[in-house]
């Protein structure tokens, strides 16, 4: 089975490939969602796709290796796990059990040591949430809204392709990206969270339903961070080091943030999504923040998702805010 899908870009290139064949469980999702359960389920157990999927199975339909079937009782336990025992929600994954290997641990370890007698360990004091919030916004300097447009221009580099230059232009309702491929050629390709079009060699297209799921995909796990997405339930549930940094730990409902101790930036944010198979994470983290215009903004974005040819690193060079952006910009060229 090929890797898929190849994305270098804010969209995968898709392969405008034939409906699902042979889906008995996971019904009602598009082949993207299907495609990040895969590696859901895949990054679960630390295996290639090969490993339920027969190589020479190029779709991903065929039923000859017994882990598929295996699979397919597992996806039917966790599912009933979770409606059973977490009133629905999708606490257990793959990973609960399976923690990283094909074949899980079933019993502890032997010889065991004596557990050390229990020590008090004095509770951990966080700081409050509106605290860290006044401090990050400090740090920036003020916030942007998410309609405040801008021009960013960069590199991208997806795991597995070459680094590209990449040129966003983002009114926070549209946006394009102008990509520049290694073979000299440009690409282009709009997106306005419902339609958007696609300029390549071969010409103009339209974006397919699998173009669109993967164009809300990609934009999601680079989107910036507003503290508008940190409701009244979030809390402070730990602290943790990010590389050299000391950073809160945040929760809100769907997601986690890591913000800085000392300087009050936002380091990492790890948003959840819900799936037949459990929650499955996407994680951004934001780095190299520069002064553009009146506030300090993230200059390096590194996405890192359960699907590892997916994501990348965006590395940006300047970023325009409050750019003004020709709204033929966004309008699907003629021919
Ligand atoms: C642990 C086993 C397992 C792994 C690993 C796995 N799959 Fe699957 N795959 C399944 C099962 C089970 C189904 C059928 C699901 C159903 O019936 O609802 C399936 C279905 C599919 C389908 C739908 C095919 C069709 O038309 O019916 C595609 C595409 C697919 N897998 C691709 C992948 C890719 C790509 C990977 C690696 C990123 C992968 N799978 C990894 C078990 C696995
Ligand atoms: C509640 C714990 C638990 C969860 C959750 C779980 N598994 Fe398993 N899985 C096991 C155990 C235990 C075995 C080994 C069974 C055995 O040896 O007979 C196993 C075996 C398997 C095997 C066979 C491996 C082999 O080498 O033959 C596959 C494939 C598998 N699981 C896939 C999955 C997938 C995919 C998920 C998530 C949808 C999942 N499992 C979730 C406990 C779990």
């Amino acid at each position: 089975m090929r890797k898929w899908p190849i994305v270098i870009l804010f969209l995968s290139l898709s392969v405008h490939a034939q409906p699902l064949q042979n889906i008995q469980i996971l019904k009602g999702l598009t082949r993207p969602e299907v495609q990040r359960v895969m590696n859901e389920m895949r990054a679960g157990l630390d295996v290639h796709c090969h490993f339920c999927h027969a190589a020479d199975d190029t779709h991903g339909a065929s039923d000859v290796k017994p882990q598929k079937a295996k699979a397919r009782e597992m996806i039917r336990m966790v599912m009933d796990l979770n409606a059973r025992n977490f009133g629905g929600k999708p606490v257990v994954t793959c990973f609960t059990c399976h923690n990283g290997h094909p074949r899980p641990a079933t019993i502890p370890p032997l010889p065991q040591a004596v557990p050390p007698d229990t020590v008090e360990v004095p509770a951990k004091v966080f700081p409050s949430v509106t605290s860290i919030i006044q401090k990050y916004v400090a740090a920036v300097g003020r916030e942007l809204t998410p309609t405040t447009s801008r021009v960013l221009k960069g590199t991208h580099k997806s795991p597995t392709g070459p680094q590209v230059q990449i040129t966003v232009a983002d009114n926070g309702e549209k946006l394009r990206g102008d990509i520049q491929l290694p073979d000299g050629t440009l690409l282009s390709q709009a997106y306005d969270g419902t339609a958007g079009w696609i300029r390549d060699k071969s010409g103009v297209h339209d974006m397919q339903p699998d173009d669109l799921v993967n164009a809300r995909m990609s934009r999601r796990a680079f989107a910036p961070f507003y503290t508008s997405a940190i409701g009244d339930d979030a809390h402070v549930v730990d602290s943790e080091k990010i590389g050299d940094h000391n950073a809160w730990i945040v929760e809100a409902s769907n997601a986690r943030y890591w913000f800085d101790t000392g300087s009050g930036l936002l380091l990492r944010r790890v948003a959840y999504f819900n799936s037949p198979v459990g929650r499955i994470p996407e994680q951004t983290d934001f780095d190299d923040y520069r002064d553009a215009g009146a506030q300090k903004l993230p200059f390096l974005i590194r996405v890192a998702l359960v699907d590892p040819w997916s994501g990348g690193t965006r590395q940006w060079e300047s970023i325009q805010v409050g750019a003004a952006i020709a709204p033929e910009e966004f309008e699907k060229p003629q021919g």
